[in-house]
């Protein structure tokens, strides 16, 4: 029995000693482990008569008991001492800027879109979209483009092997102006709408790629003429390149959709090896630059959509995003748009706050 009080006594004295978690540990495993000395006498028990048993089982358990609460106690005391240490040394300066975190900007395609939209909407044009993937009705027969229309040859069209439900041809659309087909026959007339999307041609070097933006425009009312078209697309990129001086040159063009049909030009002239718009293309030190197509739109496409071309006429234009990206922002080669080159995207690209600020600029140039 003394033996057990002294053993006692010097585990009890030793934990008290400890003075990290690991020392801590070691004694618990001496003591109460599986081979500790309380742990062999707690086995001892059972090999005892029933009355040995009766007399030194309480002292043993005694023993159990109080090198367990000791230990626990011990525990306590180390973590406590350990976190009283990390508070009075360790300092955290709520000051301190916060890490930065990664930020992406706003692809200049996107960012253009969003200043058509804005632009057009000032001049109460809704936005509209259509599908990227077209039946060659839409694409192409319904913007007077027939069977064997050369026009089809125009683009390089990126087909699919198998027909619709309808059996018609499928295909990668080569314009967005399958979308004033879809507009006029869901919608009807009056109408202001651009439809700004993807588009696909079989062409690929520095200045084309085989998937590419457009912008399409349209305005379907009674009375409408050229003059019309050619305010809107003067108002249009006076307010996108955001310069008074913007000089147009309409020439006649064709296209199966449009007729009469116009290329618009802008005067140009080139500053520190940039093409900069703006003054007339005939100016000393100036050119032209084809931008555009447009013109009225054709009665047999009026027609085509469900609509009296007596009743209804109007102009369409169709112009590229990304050449207007490239010509506003100053990029030189289309192909990098399509790269995903991160170093690209933080030089060209424009922060999420940076939201297209034109919204008075329409009206108030003009
Ligand atoms: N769809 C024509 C093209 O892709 C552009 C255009 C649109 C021309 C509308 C006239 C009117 O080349």
């Amino acid at each position: 029995m003394t033996d057990l009080n002294t053993r006692q006594k010097d585990t009890l004295a030793a934990i008290a000693a400890a003075d990290t978690a690991d020392a801590v540990e070691a004694l618990r495993v001496e003591a109460l482990g599986k081979q500790g000395w309380i742990s062999q006498l707690l086995k001892t028990l059972g090999k005892m008569t029933p009355e040995e048993r009766q007399e030194q089982a309480p002292a043993i358990q005694q023993a159990r008991a109080a090198v367990a609460d000791a230990i626990a106690d011990r525990k306590q005391a180390i973590d406590d001492a350990e976190l009283d240490r990390k508070l009075a040394t360790e300092t955290l300066d709520l000051s301190l800027p916060a890490p930065a975190t990664p930020k992406g900007t706003v692809h200049p395609v996107s960012q253009v879109m969003d200043e058509l939209a804005e632009i057009f909407a000032d001049l109460g044009f809704a936005v509209k979209t259509g599908p990227e993937v077209e039946d060659d009705w839409h694409n192409f027969t319904a913007l007077n483009m027939d069977e064997n229309h050369p026009a089809r040859a125009m683009h390089d069209t990126f087909y699919f092997p198998d027909r619709d439900a309808d059996d018609r041809a499928m295909l990668l659309r080569t314009h967005t102006s399958p979308v004033q087909i879809r507009t006029m026959m869901n919608e009807g007339a009056p109408l202001r709408i651009i439809a700004p999307g993807r588009v696909y041609r079989s062409d690929s070097d520095a200045t084309h790629t085989p998937m590419f933006h457009q912008v399409e425009g349209l305005v379907i009312d009674k009375d409408i003429h050229l003059g019309h078209l050619k305010w809107t697309l003067e108002t249009f990129l006076k307010a996108f390149f955001e310069r008074d001086d913007i000089v147009l040159r309409l020439r006649p063009s064709y296209f199966p959709f449009t007729e009469p049909s116009v290329e618009v030009d802008v005067g140009f002239a080139i500053v520190k090896g940039r093409r900069v718009l703006g003054g007339s293309g005939d100016a000393p030190g100036h050119a032209w630059m084809e931008l555009l197509g447009s013109g009225m739109v054709n009665r047999r496409v009026i027609e085509f959509a469900g609509l009296d071309p007596d009743e209804w006429q109007g102009f369409a234009f169709g112009v590229g995003v990304d050449r207007l990206a490239m010509l506003k922002y100053g990029m030189d080669d289309l192909r990098a748009f399509f790269d995903g080159d991160i170093r690209w995207l933080q030089h060209y690209g424009f922060s999420p706050y940076d939201q297209p600020t034109l919204s008075a600029g329409v009206g108030a140039s003009s």
